[in-house]
Parts: C-alpha cells; structure tokens; sequence
C-alpha cells in the first residue's frame, strides 16, 4: 500500500527579527549569522501565539471538511508543549473542529517528534486504510537573549496530512535509525529555555547522519545518484550542509551540484524563519517543493530527521505525478509576504513578556496577531483559545 503526505501545510508568526541587526546590536559581525550559521530572519511570536496555535494555523490552511470528517488521530509532535499532562493534539482537534472519533495524542523526542508521528501514522494506516491522519510539527525555539543559541532561534509549525494514496509524496518503507543517550541540548521541565553543548550537538548531529547513511547503504543498496536532493533537519541552514559534505565525495561532480543546488533550495523558507525544532526537516521539505518548480515526479527526496538526545532517522519519499497541483504555494507566499519586521529592542520585549507562571489570569489582546487562531489568555490555570474565524 502506498502511504504517504497527501497534503503538507506551514505557519511561522507575524514578526520577524532581521539577523544582520541582530548581529550588530550584539557586536558580532552580520556575516557570522548570515554566512557562518546561514540565517537571514528570525520569527519572532507575540504572546498570543504558542505551539498549539501555531500548528493550528498551519492546519487550517490545509484541511477541508472532507479532511476532517476522516482524519481519526492527531499525532502532535513537540519540544514547546504547554501542559505536563494534557496533550496539545487534544486543543487543536478541538479549534479544528476535527470529529470526535478521532485519537489525539503529543509526542516528543526534540526535534525528532514529527518524524515519530510520521512513522506511526504510517503503521496506524496500514491497518486502517481509509484512515487520515493529522501530524503536526510545532515548537518555538527559545535559548534567551545574548546567548550562544540565540542566533538559531524561530518559531512555526508545519502540519502534515498522511494518507493512503498521497497527492504528495510517497514515503518509501525502508529507514534506518538510531538511538543513544547523550547530552548534546536538553530542557530541564522547570525551565522555558533550552540548554545546550552547540559544538557537542554539531559533532553528533553529524555523526549520527554518516550512521544511519551508512546503514542506509547496506540495508536498501541504494546509492547518494539514487537521490535527486536530500533535506535536512536545520537548527540552522550551514548544519545540514555540514552534514551532506562529508557523503559528497561518494558521487561524481553532476551529482555532487545537484545535490549541493537542492540542498540549497531546501533550506530557503528556513533560513528566513529560523528554527522551529520538530518541524524544521519539514520546512525544508516544503521549501524544496514549493521552489523548485522543475523538481520531477518520481524524484527520490532523503529526509534526515535528528532530534536531540539523541534519535536520528534516515528515510525517503517519492514524489507523486502532479504534486505540485496539491501544494499551498499562494498560501505561504502571502505567508512570508505579509510579515512584519520588528526592531531588536521590540524583539527583545516580546520575548521577555511571557505568560505568568504564578497562576495568575491574564487577558490578552489579540487584535494586534493577525492569526485566526490566537491564545486570548488565561484564565484559573486553563489557557484561552479563539478561532477568530468561528
Ligand atoms: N564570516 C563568516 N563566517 C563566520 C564569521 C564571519 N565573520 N564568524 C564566524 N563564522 C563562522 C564560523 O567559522 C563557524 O563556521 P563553521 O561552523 O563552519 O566552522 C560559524 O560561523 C559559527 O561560529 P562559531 O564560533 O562556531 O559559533 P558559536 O560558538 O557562536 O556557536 C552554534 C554556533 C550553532 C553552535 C550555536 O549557535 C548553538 O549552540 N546553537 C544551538 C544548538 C544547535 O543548533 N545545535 C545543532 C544540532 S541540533
């Protein structure tokens, strides 16, 4: 059976930072974020956005009622999750107005958690074949200001539909993956930023890829000619690159540029967003799609997922005849289009003006978010959500 993404969907907040300025205000050379770590912008959210509204975006743009009526699991994968117990699936089936007879769940694994969800989607629709379910990418990467990581911060989700029979792309059987133990970037749960080894990270993140590449290799026979781009998880756009340079050699000069171009192209919408964990291989996936208007049905796409501490993930897709005719390219284009760029000093004040964490309630102003769906406060511990189009 074929199974695979049927409809894939984004939304990054309205504001963004402009990293040359950033850099300047915090006396590092521009050329270090744009060049050296590859960023252009930055997302930066208002308070009225958090992971569930961001992923709730990202599936309101995509999903009809048709969609809604047979999706019957949301699988919400996270590293920003805004409640011990209550998973964020739960929220967003309800602003969807998904049917009841769906499961909801959140899963997490840093940045891996989307990829996870991937995977049991698959498994719960080859078991169930007229079945759709909603995989949701949603996290907002925070590391503090004037910290090493902040240059590699973001917000955004991406939402995924996967189907028997994708419009899409579809996901091949064969992956590799590996796990092991380590303590490259972690957040402990009575904290809201993230800490992090950024050259232990680096050095890993790249030493799992070559693994489960070289697996990869023995368990498909499969060769690097074999693929027409791969896409990367990109905490920031140079670490993929990092990562495909040490396999470049196994293919001749052709092969070598076009991988190089793909990659390039791959990591567009995330170099003007930045990172947003979990869905970030997706961003890059999307980007890949949506700007390479001459990329071939039958195309193998690699797709390299890695999330923190650690669990890496090597697997493929194919993409459909007429792909292009499914995805959201107007969609996102105003997306990106209609952002607004914030001063570092506002950007700065936004990131400090946070939810309380004492139990306090909070009304929020959502006219100023043009998003539909919004955070309007809280209210005795219980976070407030509108649809704004209900
Ligand atoms: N012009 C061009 N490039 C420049 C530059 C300049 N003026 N100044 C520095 N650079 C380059 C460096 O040579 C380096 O490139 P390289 O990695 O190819 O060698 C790059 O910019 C980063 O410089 P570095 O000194 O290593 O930066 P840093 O110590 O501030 O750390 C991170 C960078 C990414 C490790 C840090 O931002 C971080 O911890 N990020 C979060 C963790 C993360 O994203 N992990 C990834 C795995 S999930």
């Amino acid at each position: 059976m074929n199974i695979g993404i049927d409809k894939i969907g984004f939304y990054t907040p309205h504001l963004f930072v402009d990293m040359n300025k950033l850099a300047v205000a915090r006396n590092v050379e521009p050329e270090k974020f744009t060049i050296g770590i590859g960023q252009e912008k930055m997302a930066v959210p208002p308070i009225t956005q958090d992971s569930v509204t961001l992923a709730a975006n990202a599936a309101l743009g995509i999903l009809d009622d048709q969609d809604k009526e047979q999706i019957d699991f949301v699988i919400f994968g996270t590293e920003s999750g805004i409640d011990h117990s209550k998973s964020a699936g739960v929220y967003v089936h309800e602003l969807l107005d998904i049917n009841p007879y769906a499961r909801s769940i959140e899963v997490k694994q840093a940045c891996y958690g989307a990829t996870a969800a991937i995977q049991m989607a698959k498994g719960h629709i080859a078991l169930n074949p007229e079945s759709k379910v909603l995989v949701l990418g949603s996290d907002i990467a925070r590391y503090g200001l004037n910290t090493g990581g902040e240059s590699t911060q973001g917000a955004g989700a991406v939402a995924m539909l996967i189907s028997a029979n994708p419009k899409v792309m579809v996901l091949e059987e064969k992956s590799t993956y590996l796990t092991k133990d380590i303590m490259d970037f972690w957040r402990p749960v009575y904290s809201d930023k993230a800490f992090v080894d950024g050259r232990f990270s680096n050095e890993q993140y790249i030493s799992f890829f070559q693994q489960v590449w070289e697996r990869y290799k023995e368990k498909t026979g499969l060769g690097l000619d074999d693929f027409e781009a791969i896409c990367y998880h990109l905490p920031y756009t140079k670490m993929g690159l990092k990562a495909l340079r040490t396999v470049l050699d196994e293919v001749t000069e052709d092969v070598q540029e076009r991988l190089t171009t793909n990659y390039k192209i791959s990591t567009t919408y995330n170099r003007n967003v930045g990172n947003i964990y979990t869905g970030s291989l997706y961003l890059s996936l999307l980007s890949l799609l949506e700007l390479k208007e001459d990329l071939q049905a039958g195309s193998r796409i690699g797709l390299f997922s890695y999330g923190s501490g650690a669990v890496g993930e090597l697997f493929t897709g194919i993409l459909k005849p007429n792909y292009r005719e499914h995805l959201f390219v107007e969609t996102h284009t105003k997306l990106f289009d209609s952002r607004r760029e914030v001063s570092v000093e506002e950007y700065e004040e936004i990131f400090q003006n946070t939810l309380p964490t004492d139990g306090s309630n909070i009304e929020l102003d959502i006219e100023n978010d043009p998003a539909h769906i919004c955070v309007s406060g809280v209210i005795e511990h219980m976070r407030q959500y509108v649809n704004k189009l209900r």
